[in-house]
């Protein structure tokens, strides 16, 4: 593995061009980028250069096999200006976890730690300081190199952007409770951050958007009765005064919000279970006005509550409460997110 990071700045920095008080998710973003490429075997020299298109042959293998996995993660500044990140190591693992299951190589984490800071350092200017909104990091990995032949690339990059965001969702959640499509089977790859994870949802979301809803609710692919997860985030669902949330397995993304949350809620005295959960008992729970809360987790959505759901052709409406767990919960990571609580278990990075 070779060292160092080299550094080629931007001649005029883009910054001014932007609104930084009406942020979109995702679509903006910052002068520079981090390139690392995987060749003869070996990481060679990171380079943090302008943003700016790649070039790469029609038969890298990315393009014909997906061979392709990404993380999500976010930096914050704190009141002092003091540049945060959250759980970052969780994240490096994360992606390398990915890449054992897609047959990418394992990024070293020095290389994408001080990749990261570095580039973070350089554009520091690009982290957004309003009230719910922070620089989205997108480290991805993919095959880059050549050929047909449906076999592992034999190179591959690593690259890392990011973008000044706001909000994932505009407005209210509305979420549909898959009956048919599957997003992952057991012995797949539903746990890994694939880039084709994401893709496989796009159409049956797409139905689920042409019925007025946003995300759609992952059921097991067997039994359809089993909720997983919504895609972009993991689920939790409150009844009575229970939270629950699925454990993971071969299908559910391990989120770093979902077990930030888990460990919150349980420490602030919120009886928590990790368990399977059936379609049937959320049903239940609605009918007899058990269901309080329902909300998504990730790093992207943060918690984004969810209003109401469909399933078999029925709408039902979660009932708009006052403390909601939602609201307390988010309010708790996103302080230690911000630097503005106490951070007890040492998830904050300052950088
Ligand atoms: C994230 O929450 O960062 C993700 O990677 C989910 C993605 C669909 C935006």
């Amino acid at each position: 593995m070779k060292s160092n990071i080299e550094i080629q700045r931007v001649e005029k920095s883009n910054i001014e061009n932007v609104d930084f008080n009406n942020l979109p998710f995702g679509s903006v973003y910052s002068d520079h980028m981090l390139e690392c490429d995987f060749v003869n075997g070996e990481w060679q020299t990171a380079v943090i250069k302008p943003y700016a298109p790649i070039s790469l042959d029609p038969s890298a293998k990315i393009f014909h096999y997906g061979q392709s996995i990404f993380e999500g993660m976010k930096a914050y500044k704190d009141a002092d200006g003091n540049t945060m990140l959250f759980r970052p190591l969780d994240n490096c693992k994360r992606l390398n976890k990915s890449a054992e299951r897609l047959v990418i190589p394992q990024i070293p984490e020095d290389i994408f730690m001080d990749g990261l800071k570095k580039l973070l350092e350089i554009d520091n200017n690009w982290i957004p300081t309003n009230e719910g909104s922070s620089l989205y990091i997108r480290p991805f990995m993919f095959a880059s190199g050549l050929g047909f032949h449906a076999s592992p690339a034999d190179e591959y990059k690593f690259i890392i952007c990011t973008a000044p965001s706001g909000a994932y969702f505009a407005g209210k959640v509305k979420v549909l409770i898959e009956e048919k499509y599957a997003r992952a089977a057991n012995g797949g790859v539903g746990f890994a951050k694939a880039g084709g994870n994401y893709a496989a949802q796009f159409y049956p979301t797409q139905l689920a958007i042409q019925k007025g809803y946003n995300q759609v609710i992952w059921t097991d692919d067997n039994s359809h009765e089993y909720i997983e997860e919504a895609g972009a985030m993991n689920i939790f669902i409150r009844i009575g005064n229970t939270l629950i949330t699925s454990p993971t397995n071969d299908r559910i993304l391990d989120g770093i919000t979902r077990k930030s949350i888990i460990q919150i809620a349980q420490d602030s005295g919120i009886d928590v279970e990790v368990r399977k959960i059936t379609v049937s008992e959320v049903i239940s729970a609605a009918q007899n006005g058990n269901l309080k809360e329902m909300f998504g987790a990730g790093t992207a959505a943060v918690i984004s509550p969810i209003a109401g759901f469909g399933y078999q052709g029925k709408d039902y409406d979660l009932p708009e409460l006052e403390n909601p767990f939602a609201t307390t919960l988010k309010k708790a990571i996103t302080d230690i997110q911000t630097n503005k609580a106490e951070d007890p278990y040492g998830w904050r990075v300052m950088v």
